[in-house]
């Protein structure tokens, strides 16, 4: 018998609501959207790859609820995630002639999720959002937490989020049925945000035993029990929240809290997922890495990097290459760009700190910190690490 819907609050200075995680939590989108919001026009921007049983139910929900609706589609990809797709989604609002007591509802993966959240929260200087995250990613982490934004193409090559707002959603519906139709490469990617915040589960919740726990419940997530795909969304959205009630804005000074933890093997990440020709098997076709991918290959590579500064131990590393490997993930890669390429690119991702790197690094598995300028040589043994 599947469970019934959990409910887990976010409870921020800025807002309180509910992620709503279960088998039937894309059912609720109709009271949901009449009870939070008084306005009766809706923009629904849907995930391209959709199927029409998961479209139809959001826009059957929202046509229950008595909203006018203008629909639209996002093709996600990276390259979608800009300003001039923000721009037709704004049209499409005004067009529809949205009003600030009315709602934007994003039905998708993360990329539909920060570009629509960054519609609400631009649209008339701001109007409502609910998240209906379509992806394991998008599910545990993207969804909640309020950022929003998108990508720009900058002299320096594609900035990731440069662009953007905190803006929270008014309630997020993580229906697990909608991962019927994700494919695995997309599923395992959101497996790597899962291990992330294994991986910082004591710092953020005081979680001991959750690296331990994920390492379990992989398989049977890959294998689509639904149960344990509703347990591993409740638990991670749990860390998430917990993260992002400590430090709603990332402005934490503290190198051991704060949403900052987040970032851990982000700024490698962010790096490695810019550079087109990469590919998770060697196969061009797979090329480029999706982001799930890039996470994958930063956490061992700030796992390496953390050994280096004797900040960790073996057998710690070896069991976060172990956790990667359960999860089907990519642990080394080939092409990799020479060290000064890297380091370039992550000089300038913007989780990088006045041109000194600052990064989130590991000092057991479950604690994590924020250690400043570090230097190249330790970063460039992570990147030796991953290297195929
Ligand atoms: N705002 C945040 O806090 C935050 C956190 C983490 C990641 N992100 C962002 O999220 C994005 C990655 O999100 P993602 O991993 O969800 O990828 P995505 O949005 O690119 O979706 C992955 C792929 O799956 C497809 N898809 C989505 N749902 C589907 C479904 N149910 N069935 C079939 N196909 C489906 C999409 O069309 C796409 O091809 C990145 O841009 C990243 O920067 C944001």
């Amino acid at each position: 018998m599947t469970k019934p819907t959990i409910s887990i609050p976010v409870q921020l200075p800025s807002a309180h609501y509910n992620v709503l995680v279960g088998a039937t939590a894309l059912d609720v989108l109709s009271e949901q959207a009449a009870s939070l919001v008084k306005g009766r026009r809706a923009l629904l921007v849907i995930d391209d790859q959709l199927p029409d049983r998961t479209i139809g139910a959001a826009v059957t929900a929202l046509s229950h609820a008595g909203f006018a609706l203008a629909t639209t589609h996002l093709h996600a990809l990276e390259t979608n995630k800009t300003l001039a797709e923000t721009q037709r989604l704004l049209i499409a609002a005004a067009d529809e002639q949205l009003d600030r007591t009315d709602l934007v509802v994003a039905l998708g993966g993360g990329i539909v999720g920060d570009v629509a959240g960054f519609v609400a929260a631009s649209y008339k200087r701001g109007i409502a959002v609910i998240q209906c995250p379509t992806t394991l990613l998008s599910m545990v982490d993207a969804s909640v937490g309020g950022k929003t934004g998108v990508n720009l193409n900058t002299r320096a090559g594609l900035m990731k989020n440069l662009v953007g707002a905190f803006h929270q959603p008014s309630v997020v519906l993580a229906d697990v049925r909608t991962l019927d139709s994700l494919d695995d490469r997309h599923l395992r990617a959101g497996l790597a945000e899962c291990i992330k915040h294994a991986l910082i589960a004591e710092n953020a919740i005081e979680e001991r035993d959750m690296f331990q726990w994920t390492q379990g419940i992989i398989p049977r997530a890959i294998a689509r029990d639904q149960e344990a795909l509703i347990e591993l969304v409740a638990r991670n959205v749990r860390v998430k929240a917990a993260v992002v009630a400590s430090d709603e804005r990332e402005e934490a000074s503290s190198t051991v809290g704060g949403r900052a933890l987040l970032n851990l093997g982000h700024t490698f990440a962010h790096a490695i997922e810019t550079i087109p020709n990469l590919s998770p098997d060697d196969n061009p076709e797979n090329a480029p890495l999706v982001h799930g991918e890039a996470v994958a290959l930063g956490l061992i590579a700030a796992a390496y990097t953390s050994r280096e500064l004797n900040m960790l131990d073996e057998n710690a590393v070896q069991l976060i290459t172990d956790i990667v490997n359960t999860a089907g993930l990519p642990t080394t890669i080939a092409n990799l760009p020479d060290d000064a390429t890297i380091l370039h690119l992550m000089a300038h991702d913007k989780k990088a700190h006045a041109g000194s790197l600052r990064l989130v690094l590991l000092e057991s598995i479950g604690v994590a910190r924020v250690v400043e300028n570090v230097e190249d040589e330790f970063i460039a043994a992570g990147l030796a690490a991953i290297r195929a």
